[in-house]
């Protein structure tokens, strides 16, 4: 049996190159791989809700704009089996017993979480426990399924740790039943943290500086021709500095030699056309019409996936229709055998129970 492999998103809004390059371009490398014979992705729009408690429109409109993103980069339905998470409610029966295995004080460890709680300024209202305890119901997630490996970025790696740890106190306290989960992240570090087009954070739609995988032709221009490059290079004959120079690192990201005799003959590498950059004499606006080319040839074969997939609603569906159905037997698989190990099982096995209870009495 090969690994199973189970990852999931939040469906705040459209999904981005930071998306792209950051997991979805691996996660389409996994389904080519037989090494995992089960590959599943997760909506998670009751993590979502975690945080967006009072616009959950967002989240349930978003759905359909993340499913269409999956399917137009190429996650292949026939291997995939994509799942709604607020339409398995094993997730939710898990999350209740494993909230018992960790202390407030191993949660507010969560440097993660610690991090977004600063971002995210839960201000006067004060900090939701579905929040707080997020990471425990990501441990649910992750065992429902008994994934083996979870594609996640760097980010995520205190929420796998956290798993772990719930997994080893869960076993040794009811025996072996949930599998040990291994995370697995981006290898390219650009790739992993790709930043937004100011150049200053992560790509977020929260600050408003990503391109999106279905951005059109002439807002795609826009956006590249606005990216910050070399506050020094005034003129053309300066010399430019390449780093945290946004131009040059989605360069770095998204440029192969390829691409110069398709749209820059006056090169043959990245390093020759990034030596002219720093010596002078190199203009902004020909490296951002070369990096516009690139992104826009490659978001463009999306938009055409994008069109076919719009036209065809009834069946994203019954896609994620199907996958649920699939989700729910395998997350109420688990539960089952959870409450057995935990000696829950009160309505399965009456004679079980009944010669227990008389146990019970007897001493
Ligand atoms: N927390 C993840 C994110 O924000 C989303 C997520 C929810 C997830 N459940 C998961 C990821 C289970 C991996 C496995 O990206």
């Amino acid at each position: 049996m090969g690994k199973i492999v189970l990852t999931a998103d939040r469906p705040t809004g459209k999904l981005h190159l930071g998306h792209l390059v950051g997991s979805l371009e691996n996660r389409i490398k996994l389904q080519e791989d037989k090494n995992y014979s089960k590959i599943f992705i997760m909506l998670a729009d009751g993590q979502a809700l975690t945080d967006n408690s009072k616009n959950p429109e967002i989240i349930r409109d978003n759905i359909i704009q993340v499913l269409i993103d999956y399917l137009s980069v190429g996650l292949d339905p026939d291997i995939v089996t994509f799942c709604i998470q607020s339409q398995l409610p094993a997730l939710s029966e898990l999350n209740f017993y494993y909230l018992n295995l960790v202390t407030t004080a191993r949660l507010e460890r969560n440097p993660t979480v610690k991090t977004e709680i600063e971002i995210k300024k839960f201000g006067k209202e004060g900090l939701p426990v579905g929040f707080y305890t997020y990471p425990i119901s990501q441990a649910a997630d992750i065992t429902a399924f008994h994934a083996d490996v979870v594609p996640v970025g760097d980010d995520q790696r205190p929420m796998i740790e956290q798993t772990r740890e719930i997994v080893q106190k869960f076993n040794s306290i009811y025996g072996e039943v949930l599998t040990m989960p291994d995370g697995l992240y981006p290898k390219n570090a650009k790739s992993s943290r790709l930043v937004g087009i100011d150049g200053g954070t992560k790509m977020s739609k929260t600050v408003g500086n990503c391109i999106y995988i279905s951005e059109d032709e002439k807002s795609l221009k826009k956006k590249v021709m606005s990216m910050y490059t070399d506050k020094d290079h005034i003129n053309i004959n300066d010399p430019g500095k390449i780093e945290n120079n946004v131009v040059f690192t989605y360069l770095d990201v998204f440029c192969e030699d390829r691409h110069f005799s398709e749209y820059f003959k006056d090169y043959k590498n990245l390093d020759e056309m990034k030596e002219h950059y720093k010596r002078g004499g190199l203009g902004d606006v020909a490296c951002k019409n070369f990096l516009f080319n690139i992104l826009n040839e490659k978001i463009s074969k999306y938009r055409v996936s994008r069109k076919k997939w719009e036209s065809k609603i009834g069946d994203i569906y019954d896609i994620v229709l199907n996958g649920t159905k699939v989700a729910i037997e395998t997350t109420e698989r688990t539960i089952s055998e959870v409450k057995s190990a935990m000696n829950i099982d009160f309505f399965t096995d009456k004679t079980k129970i009944v010669k227990n209870w008389e146990q019970c009495l007897s001493v």
